[in-house]
């Protein structure tokens, strides 16, 4: 199976990713990570990790759709069957999640359904909750919205700061997120309409 991460960032998810595929946790190969923005960090990780990467910017491009026939392109000649998302910071068109139909997995830094969006982590310190955490879940046409593989529960802390309740999350992010790829692989996962089955 061949993987394409997708990141805009840091990218502290992939290099749990190139991790686990190095100790061949996840049996698959880290074929391409496509950047929308030259400066990703993710990018350098990629490098180090002698994985091929692919930056395509918005720029240029009228409609999200056209940005994404482009990345597609790409991702067929490098015949890609499992499209991570990985903090990459453009919505898919629905072009693309229909091409690649339960075969995208998105990691977010809330509990979904709640605190959708961007600023999943401060949404939820500031609502008051006493636990959120990260989900794993398959990409639909909707914001954050697709079927649920894998949760994890941080508990807020009464003196957490934005900064320091993120730290506790992306930790869990880099344990869950290898291991719901690793089910994907082995072909542990089963879409039925909203409920993943874990075999
Ligand atoms: C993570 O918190 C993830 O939940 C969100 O974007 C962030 C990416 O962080 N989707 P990194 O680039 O993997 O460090």
């Amino acid at each position: 199976m061949r993987i394409a991460v997708f990141c805009s960032g840091n990218g502290t998810n992939l290099q749990a990713i190139i991790d686990a595929a190095k100790r061949e946790f996840i049996k698959a190969d880290l074929a391409l990570v496509v950047a929308d923005n030259a400066e990703a960090y993710a990018l350098v990780r990629a490098k180090k990790a002698n994985i091929q990467t692919f930056v395509l910017a918005k720029k240029g491009f009228k409609t999200r759709e056209e940005y994404d026939k482009e990345v597609i392109k790409k991702l067929e000649e490098e015949k890609i069957d499992l499209i991570v998302l990985a903090g990459f910071m453009r919505l898919l068109s629905s072009y693309f999640v229909n091409k690649y139909k339960n075969r995208i997995l998105n990691i977010h830094p809330a509990l979904l359904p709640s605190f959708k969006g961007t600023h999943g982590i401060k949404d939820a310190l500031h609502y008051g909750v006493k636990v959120t955490g990260p989900t794993v879940h398959f990409v639909d046409e909707g914001l954050d919205s697709g079927p649920i593989i894998l949760q994890e529960v941080v508990e807020v802390k009464s003196d957490d700061t934005e900064e320091t309740l993120a730290e506790r999350i992306h930790k869990k992010e880099h344990v869950i997120y290898p291991k719901a790829i690793k089910w994907f692989v082995e072909g542990k996962l089963k879409v039925n309409g909203r409920q993943v089955l874990i075999r």
